[in-house]
């Protein structure tokens, strides 16, 4: 018997789940959010329930078994040293961010995405009152597919505009799946300290790393840099809000903790403590199965696009369990296809338009693989009804 089911049907709607239970339809297939069909790590369900046991859930003093975890982990699978002093634990990366580019912008300042990029970085800056400055990733056609490069010409120019401060790097990138190489994110780091921008490097999809690539931490190639991390994709626990901001220079530091302290959002809960605890000194081998899992998952999906969708172009991706699909000789814009196959087919995936690419789409392919061959098989036969 394999030790974790990652088959297992889990039934979700009725859970008070974003990914289910905000579509009526109890026959749709949701394979939109990043937010996957797995029970977490058996230890991580463990620590909660002996948390639950205890019946008292007053504020949060963060235990320093929480520093040690988290350091502990980011050394031993990455080798990246993380000082505990220089840690700022809050309720998510979303808002980690946000508040870290309002601790380094004024309204009317402009931050740098690379786009096509995840949907909250462009909240984030708006509602900073900032000016998003794009600079477009650009497609590199491979012998087989599609990937993406930085446009580091580009990126020269816009850096070297000092309304321009910050810079969003989403490292790996969702959606196109892209690990940055060091020389990739050295060139970043050479771009942005020579024009003060800083960078806010976003390392939430670290973990899920395909086989034959390698995450660089952005503190390895520049020490001065704000990273933000969080166990929840890796261990799909998004729901208990913990995330971590590590910021080696005081005056960085001091700058995020008055804008978290302004919004009034410092206060983490403590499943969102225990569940980071259990996971990294605990779940490494959940996770190494779950990555097992995800990269069948991966290879099945691309060769059922390929051999029943060949208006589909799927991304050459090195990590995330997110495929990113080019569908523009479908004849249909993203925001189309989403309506479509929600209607047709009755599965929800996202439109590339959320993420600044109307020719594109994203499918979650992180569920039991039966589920995706069901919603795979309806989005078939649907796009036959079109032709
Ligand atoms: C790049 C990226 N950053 C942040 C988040 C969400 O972070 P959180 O739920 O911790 O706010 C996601 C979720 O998909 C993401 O893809």
């Amino acid at each position: 018997m394999k030790p974790f089911d990652f088959d297992e049907l889990t039934i979700r709607r009725g859970t008070a789940s974003l990914k289910w239970d905000t579509t009526d339809d109890p026959e749709v297939i949701p394979l939109w959010v990043a937010d996957m069909d797995f029970r977490t790590a058996p230890a991580v369900t463990l620590a909660l329930a002996e948390r639950v046991a205890s019946g008292i859930f007053g504020y949060v003093d963060i235990p320093q078994d929480y520093y040690r975890a988290l350091s502990s982990w980011f050394l031993r699978k990455h080798g990246w040293h993380i000082n505990k002093d220089h840690v700022i634990p809050t309720t998510g990366v979303v808002p980690a961010v946000s508040a870290i580019i309002k601790a380094f912008t004024k309204p009317g300042d402009g931050v740098i995405l690379q786009t096509p990029a995840y949907n909250c970085f462009f909240s984030s800056i708006r509602n900073n009152g900032c000016r998003l400055i794009d600079n477009p990733l650009l497609i590199k056609e491979l012998e087989n597919g599609f990937s993406y490069d930085m446009d580091f010409v580009n990126l020269e120019v816009l850096a070297s505009d000092p309304r321009n401060k910050v810079l969003i790097l989403c490292n790996p990138h969702n959606p196109t799946g892209r690990v940055w190489t060091r020389e990739e994110l050295t060139k970043v780091r050479d771009i942005c300290n020579a024009n003060n921008v800083k960078v806010i490097s976003d390392e939430i999809h670290c973990e899920l790393v395909h086989p034959g690539f390698e995450y660089t931490p952005f503190a390895y190639i520049d020490p001065t840099a704000v990273v933000c991390c969080s166990p929840s994709k890796a261990f799909n626990t998004a729901g208990l809000q913990i995330a971590n901001i590590v910021a080696s220079q005081p005056d960085d530091r001091y700058a995020i903790n008055r804008a978290i302290n302004d919004n009034e959002v410092c206060d983490v809960n403590p499943f969102g403590v225990t569940g980071l605890i259990a996971a990294y000194d605990k779940g490494d081998g959940w996770l190494s199965s779950l990555k097992e899992y995800l990269e069948e998952n991966r290879k099945f999906l691309h060769e059922i696009i390929s051999e029943n969708l060949p208006t589909w172009k799927i991304c050459d991706s090195e990590s995330t369990y997110l495929a990113w699909i080019d569908i523009s000789a479908s004849g249909l814009e993203g925001d189309e296809m989403e309506e479509y196959l929600l209607k047709k087919a009755k599965v929800r995936i996202s439109s590339g338009s959320d993420y600044g690419d109307f020719r594109f789409i994203r499918i979650n392919y992180a569920c039991p693989r039966q589920r995706l061959l069901t919603a795979m098989h309806r989005i078939i036969e649907a796009l036959k009804e079109m032709l």
